[in-house]
């Protein structure tokens, strides 16, 4: 077999954003691109002669033929072994377990996470770690400076791998091993929780329903709910995978999952309700009737931590992203641990989790875990509400209830506005920034500004600095207010504002979030003048 060295006229485009190299389907279909990222990511990462690396995808359009590229383009470039999820399919989160379980050098996880497949969807693609999560800042830079400057890649020429079939294969010098990664992930599980109580809860007739939304988590549902915690089969719903995800949105909020949403708010309503999304990373929490917020997702598991096997004896640290709201910042100071805020994205949790100083972190974009990987992970999120509910033996309403009651409530919500042009976003921004010279120490309504900033983050752990991620308004009791851009788009640029108001009058907890912060939405609206900007009325989605 031979190595061909071929041109490619390097990209521009190839940045990766929160989350890895997000793009059309087209655009990585163009000659040379998936192949000048890859060969970009080999040439930066350098991955030691011998070494092993890891390979997965969401099962999106798409994968299977870049799963074979990159296999011949790592056999050409000196890896040692690479494991390959079965059908080159792998969750993000059962990726980052299975580079820890093998001490691998890395993984690529070909995903786009929760935006639409099929051939007008979306791909994308990212680099994991040693620590099995995603690459920091400084190597994703040097990539994309790389991926500029490359004018040849290095493949094998050679016929296409099997991967249906599990085994070992060679290709070139390197070896190709075929994994069955449900069975590592599923493994994982069964350490950290109860199986055994989650099973007897089952055994009592509680009803859930899991929504895998035709995307990668449904074998992972099936093995774990249905097989090791004998959950009756109708407790999974679109678990078989898809490469357009059935031509859904793969995000599971109360919008893109409506078909779980109607279930769970139905007359013949099962007691829990769950989604995730496309790679398996997020999470959406539901009870009957109910919606959890993933704000106080993250807060609940963190005050019951306890009651989970893998967490018996507590929890080191918390960290959430800056937008998340500050729910979980109340019980670290109640467990008297130490609670981190970070910018937007996983990869600023790494650092933290490896120095042992957080245990459990999350975001309030539908993504909690915990140190056991270093990505998100929904089925994990999903099982600590079993865990939690197989012990405590009430609803996810009493649960959530319960919480306010003893922490009061972070009140919460964020807007959407998506697919707005670039020129009109930058220029919402710029308004809100020129503003906040004269902002602090006005009353808006019944709120008085604090402070305003673009929100900047100091790694304690290796002192990199990153800017610019998120502007600020924080009011004076401790509401606030964040604005950003969002940094997984393909096309087009998503607004997201963020809304946050502390309730600590129990007669009020059961409002409805979007009463309850009613007025600091119009005061949103007004100094971001949203409407005249960008013609917009409404969000495109309300979580
Ligand atoms: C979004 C979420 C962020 C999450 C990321 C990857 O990023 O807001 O919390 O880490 O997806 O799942 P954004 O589009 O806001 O940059
Ligand atoms: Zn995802």
């Amino acid at each position: 077999m031979t190595i061909r060295t071929i041109s490619t006229p390097g990209f521009n485009d190839q940045k990766p954003g929160t989350s890895g190299l997000r793009k059309r389907v087209k655009v990585f279909q163009q000659p040379h691109y998936l192949e000048n990222f890859v060969q970009s990511v080999f040439d930066t990462v350098q991955v030691p002669a011998g070494a092993t690396i890891v390979l997965g995808g969401d099962g999106r359009f798409y994968n299977r033929e870049a799963i074979q590229v990159i296999l011949k383009m790592a056999a050409a470039n000196g890896v040692g072994r690479v494991l390959v999820g079965q059908a080159g399919i792998l969750s993000t989160p059962a990726e980052s377990c299975v580079i820890r379980k093998y001490q691998a050098f890395g993984g690529m996880v070909l995903s786009a996470s929760h935006n639409p497949g099929g051939p007008e969807g979306d791909f994308g693609i990212k680099f994991n770690i040693q620590n099995g999560g995603p690459a920091p800042e400084k190597i994703t830079e040097a990539i994309f400076e790389r991926a500029k400057q490359l004018r040849e890649y290095r493949i094998l020429e050679a016929a296409d791998i099997e991967l249906d079939q599990l085994g070992t294969y060679a290709l070139g010098d390197m070896q190709v091993e075929v994994i069955d990664a449900v069975r590592d992930y599923a493994d994982l599980m069964e350490e950290i929780f109860d199986f055994a109580a989650i099973k007897a809860l089952f055994a009592a007739g509680f009803r859930m329903k899991f929504d895998a939304m035709h995307a990668v988590t449904g074998p992972y549902a099936r093995e774990i709910f249905i097989r090791r915690l004998g959950a009756p089969a109708d407790s999974i719903m679109n678990a078989n995978p898809l490469p357009d995800f059935g031509g859904g949105h793969p995000d599971p909020n109360l919008t893109y999952a409506h078909e779980l949403v109607e279930i769970l708010y139905g007359a013949q309503a099962p007691e829990f309700g769950a989604a995730s999304d496309g790679d398996g990373d997020r999470n959406m929490i539901l009870g009957k009737h109910f919606f959890v917020t993933p704000s106080d997702s993250l807060a609940i598991i963190a005050a019951n931590a306890t009651c989970i096997r893998g967490y018996r004896d507590g929890i080191a640290g918390v960290a959430r992203s800056m937008p998340t709201s500050g729910a979980v910042d109340r019980v670290a100071k109640a467990l008297n641990i130490p609670c981190f805020e970070t910018p937007t994205g996983w990869k600023f949790f790494g650092n933290l989790m490896d120095a042992g100083k957080v245990t459990l972190c999350g975001e309030e974009s539908f993504g909690t875990s915990s140190s056991h990987v270093r990505e998100k992970d929904g089925l994990w999120a999903v099982l600590c509400w079993l865990n939690i509910l197989a012990v405590k033996r009430l609803s996810v309403e009493q649960i959530v209830m319960a919480h306010w009651r003893e922490f009061g409530r972070n009140v919460y919500s964020r807007l959407d506005y998506e697919d707005l042009p670039v020129s009109q976003a930058n220029q919402l921004m710029q308004h809100v920034t020129e503003q906040f010279a004269h902002l602090p120490g006005q009353q808006l309504g019944s709120y008085r500004v604090h402070a305003c900033d673009n929100f900047s983050y100091t790694d304690s752990i290796d002192g990199s600095v990153s800017r610019n991620q998120g502007l600020r308004i924080l009011f004076e009791d401790g509401s606030r207010i964040v604005i950003r851009l969002s940094g997984t788009g393909t096309e087009g640029a998503t607004l997201r504002i963020y809304l946050e108001a502390y309730e600590p009058d129990t007669s009020r907890h059961a409002l409805d979030a979007q009463e309850l912060l009613k007025e600091l939405i119009q005061i949103a609206l007004n100094l971001t003048q949203l409407q005249a900007i960008t013609g917009r009325d409404k969000p495109t989605v309300i979580t």
